[in-house]
C-alpha cells in the first residue's frame, strides 16, 4: 500500500504559488484576493474558512472574511453577496455551506456571479465542466485530479466507482473523470443510498471514491484486491481510545483496508488540504482572468 499525502502534495503547490505570486508583483499586477462569507458559528464551517484564510495568507494571497449572525435575514445575506459581486478587490468569494435553514442555499449560489465563484457551484459552471468549457472546477473534484495526477494514477480505460451523489464532490467528479481529458477517460459508475448491491459494484472499482459522509461506510469487503481508495469523508465521531475527546474519521475503515489497496487516502492529512489548494488555484486563475477574459 501507498499512501496518498495530501499535506505534501499541498506543500508543493503552495511552494509553486509562492513563486507564482512573485512573478505576478514583479510585473505589477494586483495580489489575488479571496473572500469568504460564514454565516452562524458552526464549528466546522469556522474551522474550514479559517484554514482557507490561513492558506491564503501563507501564500501571500489577500483575504477577507465576513462573519454574519446565524440570524441574517436571507435578502441580508443576499445584498453581502451582491457587495462582493461588485468589490473590485475581491477576484473571488465562496459563501460556506451549509446556510442555516431559514436561508435558501440554491438562491444564495445563484446570486454570485459566476466569474469570482471560485467554489464552482454556480449552474454556469458546473454546466461550462460538464461540457468541457472553461470553468472554476469545483474545489473538491479539482483537488482529487491533482493527486491523481501527482501520484501518476492512470484513469483512462479505468472502471471508477463514486459512492456519493452530492452537489459538491460525488456528481462533479463523477463527470470529470469521465470526460476526454487528461485526468478522465474512465468508465464511471455514480453509486448512492438507493443503489441496489453496493457490495457488487465497488468491488468492480479499479478507483473507488468514497464521498457520502458516513463514518467508516467502506468496509474491507467492498474493495478489490489493489484498487486505488480516494476517501473524501471528514467525519467528527467520538475517540474510543480518549474518553470525552473526538477524532476525524473518513468514510473508509482505512486500518481495514490499507492494505488491500495499492493507494489510500488518509483521513486527515488526504483529500482535505487539496480541497483548499483547488480554492487557491481557483483563485488565482480568477485574479490573472484565464476563465473569463
Ligand atoms: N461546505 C463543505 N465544503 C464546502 C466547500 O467546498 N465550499 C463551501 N462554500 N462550503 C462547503
Amino acid at each position: 500500500m501507498k499512501l496518498i499525502d495530501g499535506r505534501a502534495v499541498a506543500e508543493e503547490i503552495k511552494s509553486s504559488l509562492k513563486i507564482e505570486l512573485f512573478e505576478l508583483t514583479q510585473n505589477n499586477q494586483r495580489i489575488p484576493t479571496l473572500a469568504a462569507i460564514l454565516v452562524g458559528d458552526n464549528p466546522a464551517s469556522k474551522a474550514y474558512v479559517n484554514n482557507k484564510v490561513k492558506t491564503c495568507k501563507e501564500i501571500g494571497f489577500n483575504s477577507l472574511l465576513v462573519k454574519l449572525p446565524s440570524d441574517i435575514s436571507e435578502a441580508d445575506l443576499l445584498k453581502e453577496v451582491e457587495r462582493l459581486n461588485n468589490n473590485a478587490e475581491v477576484d473571488g468569494f465562496i459563501v460556506q455551506l451549509p446556510l442555516p435553514k431559514h436561508i435558501d442555499e440554491v438562491k444564495v449560489t445563484l446570486a454570485i456571479d459566476p466569474k469570482k465563484d471560485v467554489d464552482g457551484f454556480h449552474p454556469i459552471n458546473f454546466g461550462r465542466m460538464a461540457q468541457g468549457l472553461p470553468c472554476y472546477l469545483p474545489a473538491t473534484p479539482y483537488g482529487i485530479t491533482l493527486l491523481l495526477k501527482r501520484y501518476n494514477i492512470e484513469t483512462a480505460g479505468k472502471h471508477v466507482v463514486v459512492v456519493g451523489r452530492s452537489n459538491i464532490v460525488g456528481t462533479p467528479i463523477s463527470i470529470l473523470l469521465s470526460r476526454k481529458t487528461e485526468v478522465g477517460d474512465a468508465t464511471v459508475t455514480l453509486a448512492h443510498s438507493r443503489t441496489k448491491n453496493l457490495h457488487e459494484i465497488t468491488l468492480q472499482a479499479d478507483i473507488l471514491i468514497a464521498a457520502i459522509g458516513i463514518p467508516g461506510f467502506i468496509t474491507e469487503d467492498m474493495v478489490k484486491e489493489g484498487a486505488v481508495v480516494v476517501d473524501v469523508g471528514i467525519n467528527r465521531v467520538e475517540d474510543d481510545e480518549n474518553t470525552g475527546k473526538s477524532k476525524l474519521v473518513g468514510d473508509v475503515d482505512f486500518d481495514g483496508i490499507k492494505n488491500k489497496s495499492s493507494y489510500i487516502t488518509p483521513v486527515p492529512g488526504g483529500v482535505g488540504p487539496m480541497t483548499v489548494m483547488g480554492l487557491i488555484m481557483n483563485t488565482l486563475k480568477a485574479a490573472k482572468k484565464e476563465i473569463y477574459p
